[in-house]
């Protein structure tokens, strides 16, 4: 199914191997607060270490806009990554020049080099040519790309290296993230639920008319839903809608109808007159909505037909929160749906979850580890399931 070079096909044993991850996580006061994306790249870093690589990792962390700034360190990432290893990994202060060269030679078979945040030089994000043939020079010509997350980016590290190296090949954590994500592009088990959340339709408008093309039915929450609730003349208050994007929202209910896709949207909400932590809430159907008040979740009734829907799946797909989760108590649907996705994985679903805020939402529910595959990618992987082909994957070597 993957039409590229993958790790499996290097010859690996004695040669320094350039794997570029996506280890963008979160940091607080020098300590890793979310370590899923390290740990999601851990099985590619096993199979280099078995297979006896000199293996010198590399990634991006934050935006630091091509210069030095500490608050953007890899190092805190090298602390976790030797812990979750239980094995020694070095750390280069440079990702390119004389040290981080040095350090790369001095590695012995099954050996760790982790270097610095490859955005401290301008280099990386503008795809440079001359920054490229740099990190090049810390391998033996073989390049792993297992950094799917930033997959959607034509950087030096993801598209400008692959040139400059012999055999440019994808990791397990990349083929994994395809296998499921290009399922749901296919024809996968129905029924096949498609449950979308997050602020703006103009975001996931591609994600959607793509879909729409293999899902059978598609649940729709969060600020986005007011867009299509207003396109068909409810009242939606104060609550946030993209008035420029009212048609945009009658096409897709078109499109859906015209599909045979059950397009399912809020029946009730959570309001409240601001969004802040202990304010007023009341509930209320979305016709009742008054005028001064504004949508910050799904109301129970919409929890309620959302499950059933999700009880009976055989595939489902979420991205992008029900709520305002981060604020509470506007959390409750996305936490409630989590659980109600982790009951169907455990009868049988298929259930994959992708999208920075819906994993977070996902993370806070506990129900993570029942979840069949929580995507490592947010806007890479919405770029994937628009259609668009992903730079990084493009710029893999051929079979
Ligand atoms: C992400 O967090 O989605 C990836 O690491 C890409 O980061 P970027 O949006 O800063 O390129």
């Amino acid at each position: 199914m993957f039409y590229k070079l993958t790790i499996d096909d290097l010859t690996l044993r004695g040669r320094r191997l350039f794997l570029r991850v996506d280890f963008n996580v979160p940091i607080e006061a020098g300590r890793v607060m979310d370590d899923s994306r390290i740990r999601a790249a851990l099985p590619t870093i096993r199979l280099a270490v078995t297979r006896g690589a000199r293996i010198i990792i590399a990634s991006h962390l934050g935006r630091p806009n091509g210069k030095v700034d500490m608050n953007y360190s890899l190092r805190p990432v090298s602390r976790r990554l030797k812990e979750l290893l239980d094995r020694p990994v070095d750390f280069a202060v440079d990702c390119i020049g004389t040290e981080a060269i040095q350090k790369s030679r001095q590695l012995s078979d099954a050996q760790i080099l982790l270097v610095e945040n490859l955005r401290f030089y301008p280099g990386e994000e503008a795809n440079d040519a001359g920054f490229s043939q740099k990190l090049a020079q810390l391998c033996d010509a073989i390049y792993v790309n297992d950094a799917f997350g930033a997959s959607h980016r034509a950087h030096a590290s993801i598209v400008g290296i692959t040139k400059c190296v012999r055999q440019a090949a994808g990791g397990s954590l990349l083929q994994k993230e395809l296998q499921y994500l290009g399922m749901l592009m296919g024809n996968p088990p129905k029924p096949y639920l498609v449950i979308l959340g997050g602020a703006k339709v103009s975001d996931k408008i591609d994600v959607i008319q793509n879909l729409l093309k293999s899902c059978s039915h598609m649940l729709i929450g969060g600020a986005m839903a007011y867009t299509f609730l207003k396109a068909q003349g409810l009242p939606v208050g104060k609550s946030r809608v993209e008035d420029d994007k009212l048609d945009v929202a009658k096409q897709v209910i078109e499109l859906a109808a015209e599909k045979n896709v059950k397009l399912l949207l809020p029946v009730d909400h959570v309001i409240a007159k601001e969004l802040r932590k202990g304010t007023e809430v009341r509930i209320c159907s979305i016709r009742e909505t008054p005028d001064d008040w504004m949508g910050l979740d799904i109301g129970p009734a919409t929890v309620d037909n959302y499950s059933k829907e999700i009880a009976t799946a055989r595939t489902i797909f979420w991205n992008g929160p029900m709520g305002a989760f981060e604020v509470p108590p506007f959390e409750r649907a996305s936490l409630s749906l989590a659980h109600f996705i982790a009951e169907a994985t455990k009868r049988g679903a298929t259930s994959i979850v992708g999208g920075g805020d819906s994993v977070a939402a996902l993370h806070k529910s506990g129900a993570s580890e029942h979840i069949t595959h929580v995507s490592t990618g947010g806007g890479a992987s919405l770029e994937l399931l628009a259609g668009r082909p992903l730079p990084g994957i493009e710029a893999l070597s051929n079979h």
